[in-house]
């Protein structure tokens, strides 16, 4: 469900920024390139499919945002860097990077039953990708002095229950090479953070969690109800914005309290 204006904080520092949003063709990331939009931010969208990248352009424009389709596969170095040369023609260096490409299969499967295949697409579409982005986009934003980076974990990557393993072995990895990247790019007037939720309900989860399993599923969350994307979206305006001007490195937990720490 789009974003209802009344749900998004406004942070009047974000407006007349840039930022590329991988993963921002539907789900979380659309909600998210919506938010950025009402913020003023231009949004360069990414995602694989052509039709889906459009809707959420044409939902930008529709609330007098600006926004630019971004195609790419982001665990592929040639394909990032020609979005990246393309952005940065029409619109220069972003300012920020929120790196939300990934996926994949979410549901706990036992160690023996993963495949060679699911592990290295586990792997490739949410670390790799994720890797290769801010490898494409940092140096510019080096040379600029300035930026933001926001990177997708998951509870997955939090415990060691509720995903099959590749899933969370790369969304663990996704917070380590956060903090790397925080811890080595910090002097260069940049910070890097990641958000790691957990059962957000998008059009595609919502298929795989019916009704009667939303309640049991209750019961671990504290805050008594699922995620929403407008949870995400305002945690990563948070970490975009100078309100936030004093961290980074960390993993906030956007979870409603299943994962604490
Ligand atoms: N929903 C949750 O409960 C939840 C919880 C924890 C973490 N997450 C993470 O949050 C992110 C978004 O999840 P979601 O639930 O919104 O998923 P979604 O609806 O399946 O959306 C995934 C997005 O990632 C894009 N994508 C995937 N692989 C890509 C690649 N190689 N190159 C470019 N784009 C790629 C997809 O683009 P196309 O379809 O256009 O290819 C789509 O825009 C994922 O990283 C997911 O692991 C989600």
């Amino acid at each position: 469900m789009p974003l209802q204006p009344s749900t998004i904080p406004l942070l009047p520092d974000l407006g007349g920024k840039i930022a590329l949003v991988t993963g921002g063709s539907r789900g979380i990331g659309a909600d998210t390139c919506l938010a950025l939009a009402r913020n003023g931010v231009k949004v360069a969208v990414n995602g694989r499919d052509e039709a889906r990248i459009r809707a959420t352009v044409e939902a930008i424009r529709a609330i007098d945002g600006e926004a630019m389709a971004a195609r790419a596969d982001c665990s592929r170095l040639p394909d990032i860097d020609a979005m990246r040369d393309r952005i940065h023609d029409e619109w220069g260096v972003p300012d920020f990077i929120v790196a939300f490409a990934g996926g994949g299969t979410e549901r706990p499967m036992p160690f023996a039953q993963i495949t060679e295949q699911d592990w290295r697409s586990s792997i490739d579409n949410n670390l790799t990708s994720t890797f290769l982005t801010v490898k494409s986009f940092l140096p510019a934003m080096i040379e600029r002095g300035s930026g933001g980076i926001v990177s997708m974990a998951s509870a997955g990557g939090r415990v060691a229950a509720g995903a099959p393993a590749g899933y969370g072995a790369a969304k663990a990895g996704v917070i380590m090479l956060t903090r790397h990247l925080a811890n080595e790019v910090g002097k260069h007037g940049i910070r890097a953070n990641c958000i790691s939720p957990s059962a957000i309900l998008t059009e595609r989860t919502r298929q795989n969690i019916p009704g009667e399993q939303e309640q049991r599923m209750l019961a671990a969350f504290p805050l008594g109800r699922l995620g929403r994307p407008d949870d995400v979206a305002a945690a990563t305006l948070f970490l975009l914005s100078s309100a936030s001007a004093w961290i980074t490195g960390v993993t906030l937990d956007v979870a409603g309290g299943r994962v604490m720490s």
